[in-house]
């Protein structure tokens, strides 16, 4: 029987998925060191974690029975995915299950911002009644500019405009318009129209520095400015500068370029004390509907990968996307070398099997081949693809009544 290890309070709905797939889980509230992690592991064939416990090339190596790893997260980092894929260890995420909660939380610091309730909730707590209409707008009418149109900024796109903002974005790649929302060429474009600026673009290195003091000075005056993507993606100190000059009307940063490890830390930063300055500890996608989410997402991702051989979406494997069929399966990965196809069909053909399916995905080094084959367990073509020094991992499921695959070695 497959066994799950779930560390990390991983959602119940993962368990729940899981278990009914016939998958034994046993559960773990906390993190588990290198040494722990290896010891635990022996008997597992799936490991699910979220961002703290760390799946090192010495783990991978340890543990040759470990044949899927599922972060309940959306980063990686913790993670070494070429040690893994080198080994055939499948790894999924959820990419986009708290794209929703970080919407919403843009959605009210954009009107916090511009109704500046911040100020007015602050000088209450303190004691004073500052009743003015003084710097307050309503959302309605103003432009909302988006750089990043993916899957937070395109959402939204859809939520501003449906509060009667405009919306213009400037994304780097080829996107589709939501709604009346309107694509602009340049990001100077989007600063010369935008009311409240946010951005939405991924990590990619080049991102680094990419909103810097003479973006903010061309920002329209009285506009706000939204953060809650990437730390390293805005200068923070040029920020500062221009809510203190009284440029910028307000702000809101959800991410900053080094982050305190854990709950409690102390934490500084030269936008703390600002007025009209929103500052939150990176919770833009932490919800408890965005970890039920996720719970569902990777659990039915690690699911499939047993009851189908299905890979999308991996992280780190050539990505197939399979439905259930009730004849035999073979799922092959291998080093993406010329001539590996040839030769597994070789194989069949010397044994005589007929394929009734096959499907191939490659991603840099790995190749992944799964084909079809009735009666696969009385062809005996396994030990021979197991023997090909190509071989990274093979899984086999023999029939239909027998639904999951069962853990294939690694090959040495
Ligand atoms: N604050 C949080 O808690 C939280 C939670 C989830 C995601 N995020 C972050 O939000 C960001 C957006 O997430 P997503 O899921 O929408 O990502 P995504 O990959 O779907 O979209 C990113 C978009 O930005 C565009 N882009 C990249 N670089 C650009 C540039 N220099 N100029 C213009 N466009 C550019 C891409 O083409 C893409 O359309 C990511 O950085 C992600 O890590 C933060």
């Amino acid at each position: 029987m497959l066994r799950a290890l779930l560390l990390e309070n991983v959602h119940p709905a993962a368990v729940e998925i899981l278990r009914d797939a016939g998958i034994e889980v046993e559960t773990r509230s906390g993190a588990l060191d290198e040494a722990e992690l290896i010891e635990t592991l022996a008997d597992f064939q799936i490991l699910g974690i979220r961002s703290k416990t760390q799946v090192t090339r010495h783990v991978l190596e340890s543990v040759p029975g470990l044949l899927a790893v599922g972060t309940f997260s959306i980063g990686t980092n913790q993670i070494d995915l070429d040690a893994a894929a080198s080994r055939g260890v499948a790894v999924f995420n959820a990419p986009f299950s708290n794209t929703r909660s970080v919407v919403e939380l843009a959605v009210a610091e954009i009107i916090s911002l511009t109704r500046r309730l911040t100020v007015r909730d602050k000088a209450l707590h303190d004691g004073v009644w500052d009743k003015t209409a003084d710097g307050s707008h309503e959302v309605r009418g103003r432009t909302l500019g988006i750089i990043g149109y993916g899957n937070i900024g395109s959402q939204l796109s859809v939520l501003a405009e449906n509060l009667g903002m405009k919306v213009v974005f400037y994304d780097s790649a080829e996107k589709l318009a939501l709604g009346n929302a309107r694509r602009v060429e340049t990001l100077d474009e989007l600063l010369q129209v935008a009311d409240a600026v946010t951005i939405h673009v991924d990590g990619r290195a080049g991102n680094a520095g990419l909103f810097t003091g003479d973006m903010f000075a061309r920002m329209k005056p009285g506009s706000i400015f939204l953060n809650l993507s990437r730390g390293f993606v805005v200068d923070l100190a040029s920020l500062r500068e221009h809510i203190l000059s009284g440029h910028l009307a307000g702000a809101a940063v959800d991410v900053f370029p080094t982050e305190p490890k854990k709950r409690g830390d102390h934490f500084d930063s030269p936008l703390r004390g600002l007025d009209n300055v929103i500052l939150t500890p990176h919770v833009g996608g932490s919800t408890l509907e965005a970890q039920e989410s996720i719970g569902h997402f990777v659990a039915k991702k690690l699911r499939d990968y047993f009851l189908t051989a299905s890979t999308t979406l991996s992280v780190n494997l050539p990505n197939l996307q399979l439905e259930h069929t009730g004849v035999g399966r073979i799922a092959l990965l291998h080093r993406n070398v010329p001539g590996v196809l040839a030769a597994v069909n070789q194989v069949f053909a010397d044994h005589g099997a007929n394929i009734e399916a096959q499907m191939l995905a490659t991603r840099g080094e790995l190749g992944y081949v799964v084909t079809d084959i009735s009666d696969v367990t009385q062809r005996g073509a396994s030990a021979k693809l197991m023997a090909m020094d190509t071989t990274v991992r093979l899984r086999i499921r023999d029939a239909f009544d027998r639904p999951e695959f069962p853990p294939g070695p690694a090959a040495a």
